[in-house]
């Protein structure tokens, strides 16, 4: 093995600033310097405040920091003296211009990539980790090549990461694998290997994967696309229970019992929200159209399709539910992130729902455990899809507390499944709901015989429950 003993980092986000923390951890030998360019992330990493929200990390960077883990904005000093350079900016769907909607804007990256060939005195291996296209890491080699001082060698590697929000701690500490991929020469076999003795330093070596640059960075983007088809799947036969008498939950158990299909990621829901499922779909759909692949780009957009039909059918059940009108109806929404364990709003589904019923004129009552008012109402005025931001303003309010919110209100409307929401008296939040009180349960996390007997109308996603079709102008009688 190589031996490195200065590394850093470029973006200080939900991947950089995790990865690192466990990397220091891991590594007391070596010194880590994570970098970004905005001084307001910098600074909260340097607080007892941590710009982001993962079960267990506080403590991690606490016990590393400024130890051999510093934050810091000084990026071009950090990557002066660092031997290799993790690249962790964000790569988000391009908003405007060629493949608008589609294309990962790699412009950050790009950014990265022309200031370290401007910095770098001294050899150094560049790793890829933000999620990019096939054969970025390429353009990335070209643009340091093309700007190369005397005496600099570069090497880059591809190194995508699998953490997933919420669990990014564990996820980082036990990974299914790690993923190298690298140019197949000596000099690139040998990058590759100064990388996995940072892995190795807690990852089983036969864990470590390694792989040519352009089959690591296809992988990463069939990994999220795999994972999101589950998920699409789950949720397109959700559609057929809900006509049918069918239960998702048990036709994912059975299905999920074959070991061949496996039962993780079955789970029907309101759809999946966060940075990268649709991003990265999306950006392989893209990639598909410039291959000159239509039908496989055709076969993934689907994966999509179904998400965004998801979401919209859920509110559209929510509106028929409560006797096909919301206008000035009080509404309780329980969960605003896109999943529970995390702060982050990213694509959650929940800013689609609550955009959906705030364009019905419903009165939104919204309460999170970890998500901040200011970012609600970001979300839901983001110029990208709200027409009027004034309108959104006087038709939400957030609420610090579940059983202030749903006071007063005609239904509680659950969009993330965190776990307090199982544990809330709900005989108490009937009692100071309007009458009949409705429950739509969109992450199947509650008990809904319980909910009948207490009073409440109970919707659900991917089940036909008896009493919530009562109201119902028309009837498919397929269950008893
Ligand atoms: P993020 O937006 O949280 O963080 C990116 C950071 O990079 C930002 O703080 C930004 O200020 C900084 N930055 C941008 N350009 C910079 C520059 N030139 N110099 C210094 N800093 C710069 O994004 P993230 O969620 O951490 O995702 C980063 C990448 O990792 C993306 O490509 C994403 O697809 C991928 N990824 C994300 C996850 C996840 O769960 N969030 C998981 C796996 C992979
Ligand atoms: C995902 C990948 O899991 C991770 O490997 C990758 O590195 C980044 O993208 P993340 O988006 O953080 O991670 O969370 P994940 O647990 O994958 O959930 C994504 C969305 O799918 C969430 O909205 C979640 O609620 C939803 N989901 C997940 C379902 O609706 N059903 C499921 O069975 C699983």
């Amino acid at each position: 093995y190589m031996t490195l003993s200065r590394i850093c980092c470029i973006g200080a986000g939900y991947v950089g600033g995790p990865t690192c923390t466990i990397i220091a951890d891991k590594c007391p030998d070596v010194t880590v310097t994570v970098t970004d360019l905005s001084q307001d992330r910098i600074n909260q990493w340097n607080s007892d405040d941590l710009p982001i929200y993962e079960p267990g990390l506080d403590e991690i960077v606490r016990r590393r920091r400024n130890k051999n883990l510093f934050f810091s904005t000084d990026v071009k000093k950090a990557v002066i003296e660092a031997e290799l350079i993790f690249i962790c900016v964000n790569t988000p769907t391009k908003n405007y211009g060629l493949g608008k909607g589609r294309a990962a804007d790699l412009k950050y990256v790009e950014a990265a990539a022309r200031m370290i060939a401007e910095v770098a005195n001294q050899s150094k291996i560049v790793v890829e980790k933000s999620t990019v296209p096939v054969k970025a890491a390429e353009s990335i080699s070209n643009i340091l090549k093309a700007n190369q001082r005397r005496g600099v060698q570069y090497q880059v590697l591809s190194n995508p990461e699998f953490l997933a929000e919420g669990t990014a701690v564990n996820d980082l500490l036990n990974p299914d694998r790690v993923l190298i991929g690298g140019e197949q020469t000596k000099e690139g076999r040998e990058a590759v290997e100064s990388l996995c003795w940072i892995y190795s330093h807690w990852v089983p070596r036969e864990n470590i994967i390694t792989m040519n640059t352009w089959s690591s960075e296809l992988s990463k983007l069939a990994a999220n696309a795999f994972l999101a088809q589950r998920i699409s799947s789950i949720n397109a036969m959700s559609a057929i229970c809900e006509m049918t008498g069918a239960d998702v939950t048990e036709v994912a158990h059975a299905v999920g019992t074959d070991t061949r299909i496996g039962n993780k990621f079955l789970k029907a829901s309101v759809g999946f929200g966060g940075s990268c499922f649709q991003k990265d779909v999306l950006n392989m759909v893209y990639l598909c159209e410039c291959l000159n692949l239509p039908e496989v780009a055709a076969y993934w957009q689907q994966v999509i399709n179904i998400n965004e039909y998801q979401k919209r059918r859920f509110a559209n059940r929510i509106i028929e539910s409560l006797f096909n009108t919301v206008t000035n109806k009080k509404l309780a929404v329980f969960g605003f992130s896109f999943k529970k364990d995390t702060g982050d709003t990213r694509e959650s589904a929940a800013i689609y729902v609550c955009k959906y019923l705030t364009d019905e004129g419903a009165n939104l009552r919204i309460y999170d455990p970890k998500v901040t008012d200011k970012k609600i109402f970001s979300e839901l005025t983001n110029p990208l899809m709200c027409e009027d931001p004034e309108r959104v303003k006087e038709l939400v309010t957030t609420y610090p507390d579940p059983y202030e919110a749903a006071n007063g209100t005609h239904a509680l409307v659950i969009c993330t499944e965190w776990d307090q929401f199982t544990t809330l008296d709900y005989s108490r939040i009937y009692q100071k709901m309007l009458k009949p009180a409705f429950i739509f349960d969109g992450r199947l996390i509650l008990d809904h015989e319980a909910l009948m007997k207490i009073g409440f109308q109970v919707v659900t996603i991917g089940k036909k429950l008896q009493r919530s079709n009562v109201h119902r102008s028309f009837s498919t009688s397929s269950q008893s």
